[in-house]
């Protein structure tokens, strides 16, 4: 693309100001912001008025799989998930492209040392709480790391310089997810430096197309992975490629399965696990009516009960069938640094515009069937969003301690 090319298309959509430093850009940079704008999907931007994701269907509860059952067939479970693993079925994949600016650390969110007296890494509870699995089946999981590519030299060095936390590093494949434009509360593009447009990584739906487009879906195919577990970095308890949770998965015979935890109070703001005209769907908490937040199942327990925590099994010849644009694009107020007019840099503290993310809740809505899996929250559910208070770094502590992990 060139020059005028580029001014065409930025004009066309109200967004010439794209190219205002071009004339002291140096001949490559010239071409970095050209290629740019030739590559870049500007068409989220007419999400922003859309009102986007908003529109939703009829829910209706769906109910879970209880501890009472899992306890009562766990062997049963145990040994169906074991065997998959065994045989190389099951793969394990970290969502790590995101930015974690709730945390306020300009290093990926892995890299954060969670410890007390000793240094702790989030990846490394990850890494380690996977290495668990890893031991009992006497299996090397084949473990995919997302970053973006905010992030993706500084994790690839991390683990390397960390010696992989003891795994196995030719079971890990790192890749980078696809970014989206960001752009301020009116619509209009940012910059974050004089040649490149402010990008963010497009939401951790992203992880399965930007898979395939880095050619990656040849490994399922071809390693014969029938199941992958996806699961948030921030969740530093949480058990991967749980055996007991694949084999009731597998047992099901469902195209996903997810765990869930049962909700402290009725209006707990978490996304519950429903039916949604009858496919599988998650409900935001400020979605839920008095009336669902009052059902009742047949034996008199909340209908709506059970809140995801970003861990869910896919059965990998599933996935064909999710595609991108059926899935509602979700348009977040997010903190985006970028230049002024001046060129100066400026790292807002509070959110300053919009960031364009497909989620992977959207994900389910696309499949025929779930499975939802109670696990218990104080054993699997230790989120780390912020610094301090909910879902912290010190609120992890707490639960790390009470699971005798040592800090
Ligand atoms: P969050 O919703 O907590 O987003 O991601 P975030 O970007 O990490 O944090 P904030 O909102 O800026 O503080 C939940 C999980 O999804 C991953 C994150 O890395 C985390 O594991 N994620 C999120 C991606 O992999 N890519 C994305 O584009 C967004």
């Amino acid at each position: 693309m060139n020059y005028t090319q580029a001014k065409e298309k930025m004009t066309a959509i109200g967004q010439e100001h794209i190219l205002r430093y071009f004339d002291e850009l140096s001949p490559a940079q010239q071409e970095n912001l050209l290629k740019q704008i030739e590559e870049t999907d500007f068409s989220v931007l007419k999400r922003i008025d859309c009102g986007a994701s908003d529109e939703r269907g009829v829910f209706s509860p769906l109910a879970a799989m209880q501890l009472s059952e899992i306890e009562a067939r766990r062997q049963e479970f145990y040994d169906v998930g074991a065997e998959a693993i065994k045989a190389g079925k099951t793969a394990a994949l970290l969502l790590a492209g995101g930015m974690g600016t709730r945390l306020g650390s300009d290093n990926p969110k892995g890299m954060y040392d969670i410890g007390v007296t000793k240094p702790v890494y989030i990846f490394e509870r990850i890494v380690s709480n996977l290495l668990d699995v890893v031991k009992d089946t006497d299996t090397w999981i084949r473990l995919f790391i997302m970053t973006s590519e905010k992030n993706h030299d500084a994790t690839v060095k991390f683990f390397k310089e960390q010696d992989y936390f003891g795994y196995k590093a030719d079971r890990i494949v790192f890749f980078k997810q696809d970014m989206a434009p960001a752009c301020d509360f009116d619509g209009k593009l940012y910059m974050e430096a004089k040649d490149r447009i402010s990008t963010s990584p497009n939401g951790n739906a992203g992880w399965y197309s930007s898979m395939v487009r880095a050619g990656l879906d040849k490994i399922l195919t071809d390693e014969g992975i029938e199941w992958i577990d996806i699961f948030a970095v921030d969740n530093v308890l949480q058990r991967i490629c749980d055996p007991c949770f694949v084999g009731a998965t597998i047992l099901a015979d469902v195209a996903v399965g997810a765990k869930v935890v049962r909700k402290a109070a009725p209006d707990e703001k978490v996304g519950v696990m429903c039916l949604e005209d009858g496919r599988p769907s998650i409900v935001e908490y400020y979605e839920l009516s008095e009336e669902m937040m009052d059902a009742k199942d047949e034996n008199g327990d909340p209908a709506y009960n059970y809140g995801v925590i970003l861990n869910y099994l896919f059965r990998t010849s599933e996935l064909t069938k999710v595609t991108d644009d059926k899935m509602p694009l979700h348009v977040v107020r997010k903190k985006i640094p970028y230049i002024d007019e001046t060129g100066t840099q400026i790292k807002p503290s509070e959110p300053n515009g919009y960031k364009f993310e497909q989620l992977v809740l959207d994900m389910i809505h696309q499949l025929s069937s779930c499975l939802p899996y109670e696990v218990v929250r104080d054993k699997e559910f230790a989120p780390i969003k912020n610094a301090t208070g909910v879902d912290s770094v010190e609120s992890a502590r707490e639960l790390l301690k009470k699971n005798h992990i040592e800090l």
